[in-house]
């Protein structure tokens, strides 16, 4: 965390000073609200600060972790139904933000909403292999011979040979899955050959991101500089 004035000084772009006078006149922006401060305290890599209107920081990327409730689209826009997008604060909505991945509009947890297109087609690349972890409840009790079958790799009906997977048994009607990819309905496609239909889907975690509880249905946040510098180096930045 740095200072306000301090990041923009260095930038040559005014004087300590003179950042004073331009934060009193609410000219200063951060994330698209008047800056409090001229000595508050914020992360340049993450924070949009913005003088009359220009971008300060140059080209900064926005992370923004959601957990996404059910009833909503993993989608940025759409005619009828919520967008993950729609629960974005007005400030950041403009940024060209985009999911990274897709959680069905049943499933609920964490996603992961950013406008830096170099980390997100990272993430998604098979080669990365990112971990994402769900909670799941299910009809039947998971069993060893389903964690067998999730850790061989399973094919599914229509022919799709899954990666290696981790399936921890909860006790009756409960489990969690661990995948390393990330194809249309997987882990409800992989407990369905099972025998094991979904109920509920939640993702708990993706790589080094995790859910926190206080993070409430609907909510979100922005990455902190650990969680950022964890997710970059999970695939190769
Ligand atoms: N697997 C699913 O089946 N659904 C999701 O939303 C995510 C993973």
């Amino acid at each position: 965390m740095e200072r306000l004035d301090k990041i923009i000084a260095n930038r040559g772009i005014a004087s300590r000073r003179e950042v004073k006078e331009l934060v009193r006149q609410g000219r200063v922006l951060v994330d698209g609200v008047p800056a409090a401060a001229p000595d508050m305290k914020i992360s340049p890599e993450t924070a949009a600060i913005t003088v009359d209107g220009v971008p300060v920081c140059g080209e900064r990327y926005l992370y923004l972790l959601l957990h996404k409730p059910a009833g909503v689209l993993t989608a940025t826009e759409d005619k009828r139904q919520p967008t993950v997008l729609d629960l974005v604060p007005e400030p950041w909505r403009r940024r060209g933000l985009a999911p990274v991945g897709r959680l069905d509009k049943d499933t609920e947890g964490l996603l992961l909403l950013t406008d830096d297109g170099e980390l997100t087609h990272r993430l998604l690349s098979p080669k990365y292999h990112v971990d994402k972890v769900y909670y799941a409840r299910v009809e039947g009790t998971p069993d060893a011979g389903d964690a067998a079958a999730f850790a061989a790799g399973l094919q599914l009906d229509d022919g799709l040979q899954c990666l290696p997977a981790r399936l921890e048994p909860l006790g009756p009607g409960e489990c969690l899955v661990t995948l390393r990819e990330g194809k249309f309905h997987q882990v409800k496609r992989m407990l369905a050959a099972r025998g094991k239909p979904v109920l509920y889907l939640k993702r708990l975690a993706m790589g080094p991101l995790q859910l926190e509880a206080e993070l409430m249905p609907g909510q979100c946040r922005l990455l902190t500089d650990q969680e950022l510098m964890a997710l970059r180096s999970t695939c190769g930045l």
